[in-house]
């Protein structure tokens, strides 16, 4: 990957220049094999000749059966132009226009150097001949940019992992042009409040996904992992999922629930009528009323086998939770606690074994729960 990797103080700041591994896009993109025969990608947060993203469709091309592969860079991406590769195939390149943004198409793909397979060797010159384009592009590459918004309109299937500084108008650029998409994405943004409704209506889902949620990103930035869990090179970021749009398997795959339900061990909310489920694999089999789970549970979300009810985090989404009530708060502050919480607050609140808000719920329900154990 690309040495020269200095960053503005600006580009620090959003944090955005996260670099993802070949090996994990081929993990989880071997699920949506089906979907790309006849289609064009657009992989628009990604430097041609720096993204593994445009490397595994460039490289895949014939076996996914595409019909074009686009991908465009943003001139404020510290890697835009630094490979040599660019240098190599584009004739006239000048220390000016080295951090310019580049629009890649690529509509044929074969052994052009006779070598007897197809590699990156193979891409080059099939851009230096001309069959395919490898140009500057005419504005910064902002994916909201016209240029790359006439792409979008062609494109079919986005792929990449965009900045996570511009997710919410990433994902809701998409949903309004109605393309189909497979991204990286932060699990926080499930609780965003543009992105639930749209898990809540079944217009966005979580891919396979990371092991663990645990990701490891080629980045400029340093990595405060502690050392069991770092890798050389890579920085380690926690809650990475995928989000898509596309049909897979897994969503089609009911969670297995090993755990009954007894009442001493499900905590009832104070100001909602639903039992709180700290961790999604203790979800009780036959336990037809709400419960809140975290949003990790959203990984495993089958809309046949449960209903999507709201998120704590989400205002106003839960029909019917209360506000905790100056008495919840007297108890929880006579026991110590000294969390910004006021009476008017909607969080969900337990107060066994003592007061305290369980943090970034979801609210579900069981659509076919077991029958409870007699007796
Ligand atoms: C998380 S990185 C991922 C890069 C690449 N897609 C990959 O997965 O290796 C997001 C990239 O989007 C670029 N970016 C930031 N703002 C952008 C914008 N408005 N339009 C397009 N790309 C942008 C960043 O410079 C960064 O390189």
């Amino acid at each position: 990957m690309a040495g020269n990797r200095k960053l503005n103080s600006a580009k620090t700041a959003r944090k955005d220049e996260f670099y993802t591994q070949l090996s994990d896009i081929e993990k989880e993109l071997r699920h949506y094999k089906k979907h790309f025969q006849g289609k064009t990608v657009f992989c628009n947060c990604d430097d041609p000749f720096e993204s593994n993203f445009f490397k595994y469709f460039v490289l895949n091309f014939n076996r996914l059966g595409l019909k074009k592969l686009i991908a465009t860079c943003y001139t404020g991406s510290p890697i835009a132009g630094k490979q040599l590769s660019i240098f190599d195939i584009l004739d006239g390149s000048t220390e000016e226009n080295e951090n310019k943004p580049y629009k890649a198409i690529v509509t044929t793909v074969y052994d052009k150097t006779g070598d007897g397979g197809v590699d990156m060797f193979d891409v080059a010159e099939l851009f230096k001949s001309g069959e395919n384009e490898l140009t500057e592009l005419e504005g910064d590459g902002d994916f909201r940019s016209p240029e790359c918004m006439s792409f979008l309109d062609e494109a079919d299937i986005v792929v990449t992992n965009p900045p996570f500084s511009l997710f919410r108008e990433y994902v809701a650029t998409l949903v309004e042009h109605k393309k189909s998409f497979i991204l990286i994405g932060n699990q926080n943004a499930i609780k965003y409040k543009e992105i639930f409704p749209l898990l809540q209506n079944n217009e966005i889902w979580l891919g396979y996904g990371f092991q663990g949620n645990v990701a490891f990103f080629d980045s400029p930035y340093e990595d405060v992992a502690v050392s069991s869990q770092h890798k050389e090179g890579l920085i380690r970021v926690s809650g990475v999922m995928w989000f898509t749009n596309l049909d897979i398997k897994k969503r089609h795959e009911d969670m297995i629930l090993v755990k009954r339900y007894n009442a001493d061990d499900y905590v009832k909310y104070d100001n909602y009528d639903a039992i709180d489920v700290p961790k999604a694999a203790d979800i009780p089999c036959d336990y037809a009323g709400k419960m809140g789970v975290p949003i990790t549970f959203m990984t495993q979300f089958n809309p046949d086998q449960f209903e999507l009810i709201g998120c704590s985090d989400v205002a106003d989404s839960i029909p019917g939770v209360q506000i905790l009530g100056q008495d919840w708060i007297d108890q929880y502050r006579a026991q110590g606690g000294t969390g910004h919480y006021t009476a008017n607050m909607k969080s969900l609140g337990v107060s066994t074994p003592r007061h305290k808000i369980a943090f970034s719920r979801i609210i579900i329900r069981n659509k076919h729960p077991e029958a409870p154990k007699e007796g």
